[in-house]
């Protein structure tokens, strides 16, 4: 099997790459390689897949998706501009291109490329804002409360509208907040673990009370394989939570306890866009892809904090 993945350099993209190298994979990876963190982070991503890796260096918007996607049979679409902080003012512009247009582009060129038995979307929790009702279904009305919830969602709506209209064989992933080892800098679990392994300072926005379903990088890759090789409506659209409970003061707590010691905390108002609370319903994706996730809390963050330790080391 051949697979595409875009994002290949970021951290679930090379997580995904790196299991389906393991697994006998032949992986093309595409990644534009932006700065929105320390490129250096995605050089050692994608140290870790080694040879036999092929990487193409660019924008989904500037390369040929058509030789790209020459003998590919699932496309893996991890690319995108995350952050849900940054996405208001100028800076919309980034995440609508990266975001929707690019996915409208790779569709389009997918359609071209009948060999394509799978695309999988890397959707994100962001789409249901501040949800009604808790744990949260696919059925609920998807509501985001951030620019960047509403370009992950119009991608998403594209990957359906391709299926429902042409048939592509798309799928798309909500993933409920991913940590573990490789976690993007900019996101919570890599910068308190960061700021406890180095004396630094760690910065709360808003209560800390805001509560999320953090979901362990091993199941997300897992959530991805079944999806590319199990049988599922083109169109589907399926939750991948991890199940947790747990708000940012509990996270502090657990990080003290791993760090040994004090942590120094400085607390910030709360910042636009921040959902008060994620809960995913993964019932659907136990049903469609045999998906259940496997690791907790408390074993990944200590995964994590490893991870943290061996980079300061
Ligand atoms: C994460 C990812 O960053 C998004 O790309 C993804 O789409 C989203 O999950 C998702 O589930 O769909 P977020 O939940 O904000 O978004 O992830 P974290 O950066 O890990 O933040 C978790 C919580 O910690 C948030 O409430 C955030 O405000 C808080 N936080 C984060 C802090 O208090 N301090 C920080 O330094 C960083």
């Amino acid at each position: 099997m051949k697979a595409l993945v875009t994002g290949a350099a970021g951290f679930v993209g090379s997580s995904i790459s790196a299991r389906l190298l393991a697994e006998g994979w032949d992986v093309v990876g595409v990644d534009a390689m932006t700065d929105y963190y320390e490129v250096d982070r995605k050089e050692e991503n994608l140290a870790r897949l080694g040879q036999g890796f092929d990487l193409v260096r660019a924008p989904l918007a500037e390369v040929d998706l058509d030789a790209l996607l020459a003998g590919v049979d699932v496309v893996f679409h991890q690319a995108g501009q995350p952050g849900v902080r940054s996405s208001w003012g100028q800076d919309f512009a980034t995440y609508l291109e990266a975001n929707v247009a690019a996915t409208q582009a790779l569709l389009e060129a997918v359609r071209r490329a009948p060999h394509v038995s799978r695309v999988v979307y890397a959707s994100s929790s962001s789409v249901y804002g501040d949800a009604e009702r808790f744990p949260t279904s696919e059925l609920d009305r998807p509501a985001p409360i951030s620019p960047y919830g509403v370009t992950k969602l119009a991608a998403e709506h594209l990957c359906s509208l391709y299926a429902s209209q042409f048939g592509l064989p798309t799928v798309s992933l909500r993933y409920f907040t991913v940590f573990g080892p490789r976690q993007r800098p900019d996101m919570a679990f890599t910068r308190f673990l960061t700021a406890a392994a180095t004396g630094g300072q760690i910065t709360v926005y808003g209560t800390g009370e805001q509560i999320r379903d953090f979901t362990y990088v091993d199941d997300v890759v897992e959530a991805n394989l079944l999806a590319a090789t199990s049988e599922v409506k083109p169109g589907t659209v399926l939750n991948v939570a991890g199940g947790t409970h747990v708000s940012v003061n509990e996270v502090l707590e657990e990080v003290a306890a791993l760090a040994g010691g004090r942590l120094d905390v400085r607390r910030v108002a709360r910042s636009d866009g921040d959902v008060t609370r994620t809960g995913g319903d993964a019932t659907r994706a136990a049903e469609v892809l045999g998906w259940q996730p496997r690791v907790g809390i408390v074993e990944g963050l200590a995964r994590q904090w490893e991870w943290v330790r061996d980079r300061f080391e």
